[in-house]
């Protein structure tokens, strides 16, 4: 699972015909299905925009994870239904709706009855039908819904373009895996994106190939569950997520492999093995344990301990001395007291995270934790949560500042804000900046930290030469 970004589709590429534009809320999960909707719709006819105002065609992909995920898509429909009607009084033709994601797939229905304007409702699942309900819902006059969890699968419909990319195409999102068969107490996903299901690995090996070509050297690799990957092989085989990553890292022109989301359940010896032999994989690893209270974990169906997951860390630091943690933390989980709230506070001062995120806990109807007794007070969940991201905050200082002073391989992805400037990014995903020549921009280069900023380093290039 990931962090909270909200992100507008926004490549504005040429051509004609009519407008798309999609917005982006949850994970990186649905940053990726949007540019893949986005491919989809392209051989209709359909280019990205900006702005909805000038859309024919808005998406709205939605996030389920956490509180109020329907209110605020009610309130955005709200929006854009107002937005189709100044268009349409403007002498523009009619602006196609389309909700998508885990508040389409969890709460279809509902968005039927109470916002009877939207004219397509899909899963996430179900993207590749995409034209076809466009098509559909230009017939049909009512709305058309797709929330299946098709046999086929997505990724088999899926034009031959180049994948969503970032930073100037030098930085790429991968789907791997999708869904997830834990059932945390707490978590709509298993219900959302339903069972856990693996690519093929030819078939995440052509996407490689294929960004690679396109310029893209540093690839992450997505899954609600991604170290649970188990794609075939093509030789009648399972690969596993190392296997997977031996074969990327081989991809002349992929130097960098970054993963998640992670669960501490399917961390296997390969994938700590990986972390020791396979340099492209990056030090860094989003592994999220949620509580640090054995009893809590329990009642969360996490399928773990406080000590297997302080287990599973030793042992990838023994493999990798320099990995960097980040991780996600709930507060308030029903039956949470000050004494499991401890634990988890005693679990962050013995483990140490780069970064992590947390959330108060927030009951998501139809799942087990949102109906169960001993319900935790907003108020105490409030103080829990604040002391929790104060400390968490001083880590995250302490592992900044701790970079002064050390080299690190920076992979340069775009000009900087002033002149003279160029950007990249360390392993540990900080921006750091350098003045340096722009012929750097797509290579890796060693960069001595020198400052820290509030929200990236700043360093000199220690030659200007790129390094592997
Ligand atoms: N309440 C609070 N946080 C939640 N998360 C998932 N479901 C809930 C919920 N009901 C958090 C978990 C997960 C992250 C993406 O969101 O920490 O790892
Ligand atoms: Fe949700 Fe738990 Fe699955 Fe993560 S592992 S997606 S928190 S059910």
């Amino acid at each position: 699972m990931t962090s909270d970004i909200i992100r507008q589709e926004s490549a504005n590429k040429a051509g004609t015909g009519k407008t798309l534009h999609v917005i982006t809320w949850g994970c990186q999960m649905n940053v990726y299905d949007s540019a893949r909707m986005t491919d989809v719709l392209r051989p209709l006819g359909y280019r990205p925009v900006e702005a909805a105002e000038e859309a024919d065609m808005v998406i709205l992909n939605t996030c389920h994870i956490r509180e109020r995920a329907a209110e605020k898509v009610f309130s955005e429909l709200g929006r854009l239904r107002k937005l189709g009607e100044e268009r349409r009084a403007a002498g523009h033709g009619r602006t196609v709706i389309a909700v998508a994601g885990c508040v389409a797939q969890a709460e279809g229905e509902e968005i039927l009855a109470r916002a009877p304007f939207v004219d397509i409702i899909l899963g996430p699942q179900t993207y590749h039908r995409l034209p076809e309900m466009v098509a559909r819902a230009a017939r049909a006059g009512g709305a058309v819904i797709d929330t299946d969890f098709p046999a086929e699968t997505k990724f088999d419909f899926l034009p031959a373009e180049a994948a969503p990319q970032t930073d100037g195409n030098l930085t790429a999102f991968l789907t791997i895996q999708e869904g997830c068969d834990k059932f945390c107490s707490f978590c709509v996903v298993p219900y959302t994106r339903g069972a856990e299901t693996s690519r093929p690995v030819a078939s995440v090996l052509a996407e490689a190939r294929r960004m690679a070509a396109g310029g893209v050297r540093e690839i992450t690799l997505l899954g609600q569950n991604v170290n649970a990957y188990h794609g075939e092989d093509g030789s009648g085989g399972v690969a596993t997520l190392a296997g997977l990553a031996a074969e990327l890292a081989a991809i002349p022109g992929i130097g960098r492999i970054r993963y998640t989301t992670s669960h501490p359940r399917d961390v296997d010896q390969s994938l700590i093995d990986a972390h020791r032999d396979n340099r492209a994989l990056m030090p860094f690893l989003h592994l999220p344990v949620q509580s640090g209270s054995d009893r809590i974990l329990k009642a969360m169906n996490r399928g773990h301990t406080a000590e297997a997951y302080r287990d599973v860390v030793r042992r990838l630091r023994d493999a990798r001395p320099d990995l960097a943690l980040s991780s996600d933390f709930i507060v308030g989980h029903p039956g949470e007291t000050d004494e499991d709230f401890e634990a988890t506070m005693r679990l962050i001062r013995e483990i140490g995270f780069a970064q992590a995120f947390s959330f108060k806990y927030s009951p998501r109807p139809g799942t087990p934790a949102a109906g169960a007794p001993l319900q935790v007070d907003e108020a105490v969940k409030d103080r829990r949560l604040q002391a929790l991201q104060a400390l968490l905050r001083e880590q995250q200082d302490a592992f900044n500042a701790d970079m002064i002073g050390r080299t690190l391989p920076v992979l340069f992805t775009a000009r900087g804000r002033k002149p003279g400037q160029i950007a990249g990014r360390s392993p540990y995903l900080q921006a750091v900046h350098v003045d340096g020549p722009e012929t750097l921009i797509g290579q890796t280069a060693p960069v001595l930290i020198t400052q820290r900023n509030s929200n990236s380093l700043g360093g000199v290039l220690k030659r200007e030469r790129a390094c592997a």
